[in-house]
């Protein structure tokens, strides 16, 4: 991950980069560091941790200079303390770097005997010392181009000269790096967010590409090192919030603002005269399509799953899902006649975007479903759905989860209506029914109190588990999946009706087990389960939606109901206590909530 940014300007920077990198801090923060060019010197402050550490620790005043560098880390090759914390420099270079240099043991090995001396653990520092090495020999850009040929692996790079103080080098190989133009002054950012409150005006580098960025010139070359042009795009300049506002942190009010995403979210899809479903410019005629393919990571993968059920009920195309991860490298049979479809909150995640690229070589029909719509899954893939959620914050996806569950219900309905495989009725019953899904969730979120009792019982259990069928197992892993990230309890999501071919043998007395059993077509099912892991001790926090019949079953330690709807949309509703639970969980226990330890909210290493 991590996050770079550069600014060449007529005035000092040093203040520009600092508020950048808090927006970049999203990409990584075990540590954060500047460097600065002035007086033929290259100044460098870093500090491990957040970038208030960086700010307390050090007086802005001691980085003058017009012309800057900054990073946030996030650790892959040595542990996260200052002296790993990047910009890495020699005498003569200054780089700041995201992504993994594969083959830099062996580089360093090379460098070292060529007299290099090396003072971090870190995979960076053998591209100050390559490029240090090429300036011997070459002029800038040849040096560049030789450099970037010797390194394997990925990297957005940001790069500064003590000798050559007008001038950045941005290169792009894997991880995403934008160039924004402003006046009297150019940047260098991981993304556009981190440049949005200087320039809306926007270039991305492709896979090979680099650029020279002075004050008032930028330059472009391929990986040949030949020179390019390349399009600026002007991005929308629509205001999204943000700040807090009265909330503690953000991923509460990121779960508080749920009803209002949806709204948004529905009503970009819906069109309430006809009572339709609007999908623009589809780029495929109907039977073309025979199946579908879901790929995306983490909780992006959760939504895949879900929406497996979706299809399947509603449609009669062949579905899969993939975890990114594993998609990218096995050997995939390629059919024309499969969507493909890329779910990710970013659009920069590496391993999504890997999958994306391999299925475009391939010529496949690829679909984006984004938040971000200028991100590069958005940008390369074939057709794109946003989820209209605004910036989430919160390392912890919670809005953009429900965001993307929406986006692919409605694409699951439209699909199974066009193909004629649900009846106009049933269609239009289940868009009516979509409609009141914000209020829905609206009063599913006062369920508040209850939670935070039930939270500290997580809290001091040695694990616990997630279970759920149907519908529900998908929304069982992301409940799990909230729960470790935020309060670092063990948790294990499963279907319900796998437990006693094996997990079972984890239950005991006291042990907290979650059930999702809403009054669906599994519930009966499920509720036998449920009895399974009641009878061996466990103590059971049984979710379930409101009816006027009682559940049949003895012994449950707490239940809480959800608002009631058609069985498709329950999930987005049994969604809210389990954010809940592990935002109370957290809370309790004091942690950084919206930054959880050892993660980031983009993650552009694979
Ligand atoms: C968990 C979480 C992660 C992301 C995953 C994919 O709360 O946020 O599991 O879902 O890293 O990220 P995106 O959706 O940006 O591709």
């Amino acid at each position: 991950m991590c996050g770079i940014i550069g600014i060449s300007s007529n005035k000092p920077v040093s203040a520009n980069i600092m508020n950048s990198l808090k927006k970049l801090e999203y990409r990584g923060y075990d540590s954060a560091g500047i460097a600065t060019l002035s007086d033929g010197n290259i100044n460098e402050v870093k500090s491990e941790g957040r970038v208030e550490n960086l700010e307390k620790n050090f007086d802005l005043k001691v980085l003058s200079g017009n012309i800057g560098i900054g990073h946030v880390r996030w650790a892959t090759h040595g542990v996260p303390n200052s002296i790993n914390a990047h910009p890495h420099s020699s005498e003569n270079v200054s780089v700041v770097h995201n992504g993994i240099i594969e083959n830099s043991t062996l580089l360093k090995k090379h460098l070292t005997n060529q007299g290099h001396k090396f003072k971090s653990q870190t995979d960076t520092e053998v591209i100050v010392h390559l490029i240090t090495e090429n300036l011997k020999s070459f002029e800038l850009q040849e040096a560049i181009t030789k450099t970037l040929k010797q390194l394997h692996g990925s990297f957005a790079l940001g790069v500064i000269f003590k000798d050559k103080p007008d001038l950045i080098v941005g290169a792009r190989r894997g991880s995403p790096l934008a160039v924004g133009y402003g006046p009297n002054e150019n940047y260098l950012g991981s993304d556009s967010y981190a440049l949005k409150s200087m320039t809306n005006k926007i270039t991305y580098l492709e896979d090979g590409e680099f650029c020279i960025i002075k004050k008032d010139e930028v330059n472009f070359f391929n990986n040949k090192g030949k020179k390019i042009n390349k399009k600026i795009l002007e991005l929308t300049s629509k205001e999204e919030s943000y700040d807090k506002g009265d909330f503690k942190h953000f991923m509460a009010k990121e779960i508080e603002e749920q009803p209002v995403t949806l709204k948004t979210g529905i009503k970009e899809y819906i069109n309430n005269i006809n009572n339709d479903i609007n999908i623009y410019n589809f780029p495929w005629k109907i039977e073309e399509i025979n199946s579908i393919t879901l790929i995306g990571c983490g909780t992006a993968y959760h939504s895949c799953l879900m929406a497996k059920y979706w299809f399947e009920e509603l449609t009669s195309l062949d579905v899969n899902i993939d975890i990114a991860s594993e998609f990218r490298y096995r050997k995939n049979r390629f059919k024309s006649d499969t969507l493909y479809v890329f779910v990710s909150q970013s659009g920069e995640t590496a391993d999504t975007y890997a999958a994306l690229d391999i299925c475009n070589k391939n010529k496949m029909k690829t679909c984006a479903v984004v938040n971000v719509i200028e991100s590069s899954i958005a940008r390369d893939s074939n057709f794109v759905l946003p989820i209209h959620c605004g910036p989430e914050i919160g390392v912890a996806s919670t809005k953009a989860f429900l965001g993307q569950i929406l986006v692919l219900y409605i694409l699951a309905i439209k699909l199974g209506s066009l193909r004629n495989e649900i009846e106009n009725k049933v269609y239009q019953d289940k868009i009516k029914d979509l409609k009141n899904l914000p209020t829905l969730i609206e009063k599913t979120l006062l369920i508040d109190n209850d939670i935070q009792s039930i939270a500290s019982t997580f809290n001091e259990a040695k694990g616990s588990m997630f279970l759920g069928r149907g519908f529900s197992y998908p929304i069982a892993l992301e409940g799990a999946l909230k729960l470790k990230e935020l309060s670092y309890v063990h948790a294990e999501g499963y279907p319900a009706g796998e437990m006693k071919h094996g997990p079972l043998a984890l239950i005991e007395e006291g042990m907290p087990v979650v059930v999702l059993a809403p009054r669906d077509s599994y519930y009966k099912k499920t509720i036998s389960n449920m009895q399974e892991v009641v009878a061996r001790g466990a103590k059971v926090l049984l979710i379930t939606n409101k009816s006027t019949d009682e559940v049949l079953s003895e012994n449950i330690w707490e239940t809480i109901e959800v608002e009631s709807t058609n069985d498709d949309l329950l999930p987005f509703l049994l969604t809210i206590p389990l954010q809940k639970l592990a935002y109370y969980s957290a809370l309790k226990k004091g942690y950084d909530i919206d930054k959880p330890r050892n993660l980031a909210k983009s993650v552009t290493v694979e």
